[in-house]
């Protein structure tokens, strides 16, 4: 067995959870309130059997590394070492340690790169025309410049490259930490960044990761970022967190558009501020700030490019749970950093004032149409709609509603109607970008059928349920496709094996199908689970639900082609399908 099988059998998750999550038996499983997200009924379950934990509420989820991975921001050799600590085991250096050398590498490499620069912008001839350029254009001063370990990157093919091989470093390993590039014709190897001002990534714990560079000398592109390496995950990666955490944890998140913003904001002494490096804000990125706080606001320069924008960011941080709001930069700046250097109240004022995210679509909306015209009503809703269909809590919804309501004159159900509307036309589209029905955690269970709640209440009974109820359904009664193939492969196994094992039994899925059985194994059917009787009641109940279901899309699919068939005056097929559907009706009675 390898050590980290060892460490992971001598470790129970419901003991290391228990250290920071009040968790109660509930079934099978436990659950608690969850440590990722604020929460005040719990959804985070963690099961003994499997090893696992999830929650529904915010979709974290995994095995005991994850966790304090997740909880602790440690990484995954760290994790190994405290559990395997705690186990009283005793780790040999093995293969797997081999990895964790390579990124120690790169990071080292990063340093170094990032001290060399450093040194070249302070300190040297040919980086004076850099620091004019950042203290006077960019207003910058040496302590600032110190701080966030500023630099320059000498305009020269292979300043970098030399400097670093002379003092031991493979080319392959500058290459693998992004420092230096192959070249585009020829052989050989040039600095990756020429010319520019260098901002260091530091990540939350303030080793290097990556770098950005701006160029000053107008070249293309203007920032030039850090390839994707071991270290650098640019979807995982917030600019500024290392520095501003603390004060994030008091006032909230403000997210910039770039790193001058960030350094511009934190020179004037507004700290709580991050940025996503050019890019739109991820998931990842969110979950990181999640530890820090959970609200949030995002800073728009005067060019803001809209809604559809950040339409997606705004529907990751509502699953996230996290309170948004807006704060815009005044028209007569160009940005945030502009801002800052000519009026440092007026920054702070905006952070202080910053406003619920629906209002500032609200508002936005009001003024690009007419309200009184019914035309204008029309697209005012329609802009509205898919922004405010995001809003997970139904109180904070239905607060815009009523608002929309009374701004536009237009009764609050129609209004009421048109969102569910689109959430489910949402809902849909979501579903079919996850990339399988098994990973995408919310989408399958947002839908929470009871096809789901029947297959959760079944893993979690025993084989005798299972068998009297695994052959009453036709696999077409069930319109989950996950659902129909746990069922087809409880079938199988269970043909198959004397007795029931879940574990055994997930060994045996499609992989595509895995995590889906161990999120709806996980699924909290309460105490329910603890009493045959109850779990039999329950389940007969959900199975005649399921049938009628089924029964009921059967009969809307034939009245469907009735119709045709009426309008075509077909005899014989209108007698046929009126009889199916008579025949399908009675099982509904
Ligand atoms: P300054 O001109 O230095 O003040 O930068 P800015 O932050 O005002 O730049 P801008 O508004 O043009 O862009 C916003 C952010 O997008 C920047 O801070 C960068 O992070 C990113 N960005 C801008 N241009 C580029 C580019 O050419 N390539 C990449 N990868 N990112 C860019
Ligand atoms: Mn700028």
């Amino acid at each position: 067995m390898d050590q980290i099988a060892e460490v992971k059998q001598k470790t129970d998750i419901v003991d290391i959870i228990s250290g920071y999550v009040d968790l109660k038996k509930s079934g099978r499983n436990y659950k608690g309130l969850c440590p990722f997200h604020s929460e005040k009924t719990p959804s985070f379950m963690v099961s003994q059997e499997l090893q696992l934990y999830k929650c529904f509420g915010c979709g974290e989820g995994g095995d005991v590394f994850t966790f304090l991975e997740k909880i602790e921001g440690y990484d995954f050799s760290h994790a190994l070492e405290v559990l395997a600590d705690r186990a009283g085991i005793k780790l040999v250096k093995s293969a797997p340690a081999k990895d964790t050398s390579k990124e120690k590498l790169i990071y080292e490499i990063n340093e170094l790169t990032a001290l060399f620069y450093h040194k070249v912008l302070t300190a040297t001839k040919a980086g004076k025309p850099a620091l004019a350029y950042l203290r006077d254009k960019r207003k910058l001063t040496l302590d600032t410049i110190k701080v966030f370990q500023l630099g320059y990157s000498p305009d020269t093919w292979d300043t970098l490259l030399k400097f670093l091989t002379k003092k031991g470093y493979k080319a392959t390993d500058l290459e693998a930490a992004g420092v230096i590039v192959t070249k585009s014709s020829g052989t050989g190897y040039i600095d990756k960044f020429r010319g520019r001002v260098m901002f260091p990534f530091s990540d939350v714990s303030g080793r290097i990761v990556g770098f950005s560079g701006r160029t000053i000398s107008d070249r293309k592109p203007k920032y030039l970022n850090s390839p994707e390496t071991l270290v650098f995950h640019k979807s995982n990666f917030l600019y500024g967190l290392d520095k501003g955490k603390i004060a994030i944890k008091q006032e909230g998140a403000v997210f910039v558009e770039g790193p001058m913003d960030v350094i511009s904001a934190y020179q004037a002494g507004i700290k709580n501020v991050v940025a996503s490096s050019g890019t739109s804000l991820t998931e990842d990125q969110l979950r990181l700030i999640s530890r820090y706080t959970k609200n949030i606001t995002f800073c728009f320069d005067s060019d803001f490019a809209g809604i559809s924008a950040i339409k997606r960011a705004i529907s990751l941080a509502e699953k996230q749970h996290f309170d948004i709001k807006v704060a815009m930069v005044p028209e007569k700046y160009k940005d945030l950093d502009e801002l800052v250097h000519e009026d440092t109240e007026l920054a702070k004022q905006l952070f202080a004032n910053a406003v619920v995210i629906y209002d500032f679509f609200l508002v936005a909306a009001l003024k690009r149409h007419q309200k009184t015209d019914p035309l204008g009503k029309k697209n005012i809703v329609e802009e509205l709609l898919p922004v405010f269909s995001q809003i997970t809590s139904p109180i904070v919804r239905d607060h815009y509603v009523e608002k929309l309501s009374q701004e536009l004159n237009v009764k609050a159900d129609i209004i009421r109607s048109l969102l569910t509307n689109r959430a489910q036309v949402a809902d849909y589209e979501e579903f079919k970008e996850a990339p399988h029905t098994s990973t995408s955690d919310k989408a399958v269970f947002s839908k929470s059928s009871y096809e789901e709640y029947f297959l959760a209440l079944l893993l979690q009974s025993n084989v005798d349920i299972i068998r009297s109820f695994l052959y009453k359904h036709h696999q077409e009664d069930f319109a989950n496709v996950a659902v129909r193939e746990t069922l087809a492969a409880l079938k199988t196994y269970l043909h198959n094996a004397e007795t029931y094992n879940v574990e055994a039994f997930i060994d045996t899925m499609n992989v595509d199908f895995k995590n889906f059985v161990r999120d709806v194994y996980l699924w909290d059917v309460g105490s329910i689970s603890e009493n045959s009787q109850n779990i039999v009641k329950e389940l007969t109940l959900l199975s005649s639900r399921i049938e009628k279901k089924a029964a009921r899309d059967k009969i809307t699919a034939l009245a469907k082609k009735l119709k045709l068939a009426e309008a075509e005056n077909n005899v014989e097929a209108i007698k046929k399908l009126s009889e199916g559907i008579k025949e399908l009706s009675e099982k509904l009675l």
